[in-house]
């Protein structure tokens, strides 16, 4: 059983890893800085689980706080044996918007836990990498070695990361890290107490349609009608959010299994391997809601790519992963999610179930 670090532990993809962690029988800790987040996503992890993990409220660009998180106090053994992080910032328009933030925010930020982790010899780190670091893919499937590149400081967030980690790994062959490249994370967990909890108008495709389907929106806005796909709208690798919280497991096991002093860099694709377009995500959406999904196809929207998809097979080889949910489930535990929480976590009360420390 592993204990882990989990930064950005209460986001959408973070809440759900936790909880898969925790059911596996590992200790969590969280730290969160709650800028994208609440605590109400992290006391359902806890209910769900029927265990208690640790919240640390604060930022992973708080060296004296990392050090003080990771230090063992005395102990030969350290404070944590892993480290998985997804805190970061995310919305490529944002990142064009407020470039210095994005890179102050996610790339000093993992500097800085880089450090800490160094400082305490804690060298298991699983990161959120995004299949944004291929750019405008020349063909799909897409395979790790394809080469890479970035179109908005979002993406080169994550390049400069996925550099600085392999950096790292060459000049100290003892770490074990692990480079995982999302590609569209999409439903909620099937109990529909935790899911993604967009702040605002919804910047991806399945929590926009999830809220026309309730009424919440109107329209949806088709990006494109004239891309060079099947029906003409974007292709992309929709994945299961619960699939994507075990492929970290998934990894974390894999790293935590290389033999006593030897290191491994992992980089893997997380996606499918399916191909969707954007009318067909709409009707596996009205299926499983048993709603007509307004939409007009509008111009497309700048930056955005034809089609993109996993190659999945380096993961199936490597961690023996591989994901298992449907399209239908993936719509049908979205809507769930959505009609349990109109609101997403805001306006509720649940019962707190028993907590860890909070600082
Ligand atoms: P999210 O915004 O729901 O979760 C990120 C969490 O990190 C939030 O809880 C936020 O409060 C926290 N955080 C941000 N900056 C922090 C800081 N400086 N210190 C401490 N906490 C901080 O996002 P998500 O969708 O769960 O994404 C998790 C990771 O996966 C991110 O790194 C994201 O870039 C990456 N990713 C996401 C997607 C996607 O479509 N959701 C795709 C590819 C990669
Ligand atoms: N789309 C619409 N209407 C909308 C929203 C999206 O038609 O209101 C279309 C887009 O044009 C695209 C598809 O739906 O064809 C998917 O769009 P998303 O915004 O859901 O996802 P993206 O693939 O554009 O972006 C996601 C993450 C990014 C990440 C990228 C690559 O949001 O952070 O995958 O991994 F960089």
């Amino acid at each position: 059983m592993a204990n882990a670090l989990v930064t950005g532990g209460a986001g959408y993809i973070g809440s759900h890893t936790c909880l898969e962690l925790l059911q596996a029988g590992h200790s969590v800790t969280v730290l969160d800085n709650l800028c994208n987040s609440s605590q109400e996503s992290l006391k359902r992890v806890q209910s769900l689980a029927g265990r208690a993990l640790d919240l640390v409220q604060g930022d992973i660009r708080d060296f004296d706080l990392l050090r003080r998180l990771l230090d063992s106090r005395g102990s030969k053994q350290p404070a944590f044996d892993a480290v998985v992080h997804f805190a970061g910032l995310k919305a490529v328009g944002e990142s064009v918007a407020q470039p210095l933030a994005y890179f102050d925010n996610n790339v000093l930020g993992t500097v800085c836990l880089l450090r800490a982790m160094a400082e305490a010899a804690v060298k298991i780190l699983v990161f959120s990498s995004s299949a944004t670091v291929y750019g405008d893919p020349a063909s799909v499937p897409i395979s790790e070695e394809f080469p890479r590149s970035a179109t908005n400081p979002y993406g080169a967030s994550k390049l400069m990361i996925e550099d600085m980690l392999e950096d790292l790994y060459r000049s100290d062959p003892t770490w074990r890290i692990g480079r995982l490249r999302y590609f569209n994370p999409v439903g909620a967990h099937a109990s529909g107490l935790i899911g993604e909890d967009p702040q605002g108008a919804p910047n991806n495709l399945m929590p926009y349609v999830s809220q026309v389907a309730i009424g919440q929106r109107e329209c949806l806005q088709v990006f494109g009608g004239d891309y060079p796909t099947p029906d003409g709208t974007g292709v992309r690798d929709y994945i299961h959010v619960v699939d994507l919280a075990k492929g970290h497991l998934a990894a974390l096991r894999s790293l935590s299994q290389a033999e006593a002093g030897t290191g491994q860099l992992l980089t893997v694709n997380l996606g499918t391997g399916v191909g969707v377009s954007v009318l067909q995500l709409v009707k596996a959406f009205e299926q499983a809601c048993g709603r007509v999904i307004p939409y007009r196809v509008v111009a497309r929207r700048p930056g955005d790519v034809a089609a993109c998809y996993a190659n999945p097979h380096l993961a199936k080889t490597l961690l023996g992963w591989q994901a298992q949910r449907s399209l239908a489930d993936m719509c049908a535990d979205a809507w769930r999610w959505q009609v349990q929480n109109p609101q997403g976590y805001r306006l509720v009360s649940t019962p707190a179930p028993s907590t860890g420390a909070t600082q």
